[in-house]
């Protein structure tokens, strides 16, 4: 592999990304939510990539397209052998970027369309993931879609409902799947050697550090906790202040006693967003009665993460009680911190330093399947640089020539991978 080969690499994966974009359910922004029509297409697109590249192609319960690519002497159509996972995820939050999650799936079907046209085999299978679920975007649900995968989907996420009413078992018949056959997705444990995913780092740490790529060590667990808050509907014009009960004013309070408890606590990296909010009846000359928004709440560790949330819970109370409002709290996602494997995390330290790259190796405070993944095996992931640490956010970015080396440092990682390595 040369100069060449990763500038090659990048200047296919820019214009495959440039592809997924396009596909979007808004004509001016990118915003490609879980099992809509347009995930659907992009799944369709991936699809037709990975057959392109050499690999057999599967959907499953949730819409996860699966390319498998076959180890050195595999009968075609043979499933149950020990696989390499290679993923990352095609859905969107909403005004994305067109790297998040994208660029991990490109870059596996690269490496295997590298190892195609090179008619390398290994001594075991890879499937490339594409999961749909990663943002949580749309359901009350995060990270669904690798769940079911790691066989750690849980049936209580069927009924729940997205903006407009439509609950996900509902969503799936809609794209055409079968909520019945979730439990058939789930890999068995001996099939999985690992997972691995490429991923822009959506932080500052290694531009600051001048390295193209970095490994990563843990990913930050993960709240999301709706509040709904109850107050009293009222004229807007006679209800005198003192005698209100606006749910609005009160959730306000709640968002502001968020952020000062996870600034209380930077040893803990913890961080708190409140980034959606419905307000009812939603008049401008009607005092709200009912507010519910979702506390998106991490940290580096588990125990600061619950003690905060302990916290939150406490203070809320508090808080509609003084305005003559009630508070409830349901937590929809909590999601562990992950360690990455170190055996894997060697691994892709070599594959940097073979390419004459430094490896940095960096906390993720972002989410990812890997969190779901780890339930099923040990898990590993590679950060591309990204211009500002900026995500979520239409300006992302990340270069050429940065998603070249990812990719050569994919191909470089598959082939030094050894599960003996494992124990
Ligand atoms: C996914 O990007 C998340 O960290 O919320
Ligand atoms: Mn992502
Ligand atoms: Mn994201």
């Amino acid at each position: 592999m040369d100069g060449p080969d990763i500038e090659r690499f990048g200047a296919r994966a820019e214009a495959m990304l440039e592809e997924l974009a396009a596909i979007s359910e808004e004509p001016d922004r990118l915003t490609r939510r879980f099992l809509t029509p347009e995930h659907k297409r992009a799944a369709h697109l991936v699809g037709q990539w990975m057959a392109e590249a050499g690999m057999s192609v599967a959907e499953d319960a949730l819409g996860t397209v699966r390319g498998h690519y076959g180890r050195e002497g595999e009968a075609a159509g043979s499933n149950a052998v020990p696989r390499l996972l290679i993923g990352s995820h095609i859905d969107t939050v909403i005004n994305a970027g067109k790297y998040d999650g994208m660029l991990g799936v490109v870059a596996g079907i690269l490496a295997i369309e590298h190892f195609r046209d090179r008619n390398q085999r290994f001594g075991f299978a890879i499937d490339v993931l594409a999961f749909g679920d990663e943002e949580g975007s749309r359901f009350p649900t995060v990270l669904s879609s690798s769940a079911a995968v790691a066989g750690a989907f849980e049936d209580r996420w069927l009924p729940g409902l997205d903006v407009d009413g439509i609950a996900l078992d509902q969503a799936m018949r809609d794209y055409g799947l079968d909520p019945q056959a979730v439990a058939a997705a789930a890999l068995p444990r001996e099939e999985a050697l690992a997972y691995v995913e490429v991923h822009i780092e959506q932080g500052p740490v290694l531009e600051h550090q001048d390295a193209p790529l970095g490994v990563v060590t843990s990913i930050a667990g993960q709240f999301r906790t709706r509040v709904t808050v109850r107050g009293m509907a009222g004229h807007a014009g006679t209800v005198p202040m003192a005698m209100r009960q606006d749910a609005l004013v009160a959730a306000s309070e709640m968002v502001i006693s968020a952020e000062a408890i996870a600034r209380a606590h930077p040893e803990a990296a913890m961080v708190a967003t409140v980034g959606t909010m419905k307000v009812m009846p939603g008049a401008a000359n009607v005092v709200p009665d009912i507010v519910e928004f979702v506390l998106d709440l991490r940290a580096s560790s588990d125990p600061p993460r619950f003690k905060a949330l302990a916290e939150f819970t406490h203070r809320v109370e508090k808080i509609a009680a003084a305005r003559g409002c009630t508070v409830t709290l349901e937590t929809y996602h909590d999601c562990a911190t992950a360690a990455c494997a170190p055996w894997l995390q060697d691994g892709f330290a070599r594959s940097l330093e073979t390419l004459g790259l430094p490896a940095p190796r960096l906390v993720s405070g972002a989410g990812h399947d890997g969190q779901a993944m780890s339930k099923l095996t040990d898990f590993a992931m590679l950060f591309v640089r990204c211009k500002g640490g900026i995500s979520h956010n239409p300006v992302e970015f990340a270069s050429v020539r940065d998603m070249g080396l990812a990719v050569a440092a994919l191909i470089r990682f598959i082939e030094d991978f050894d599960p003996a390595r494992r124990h």
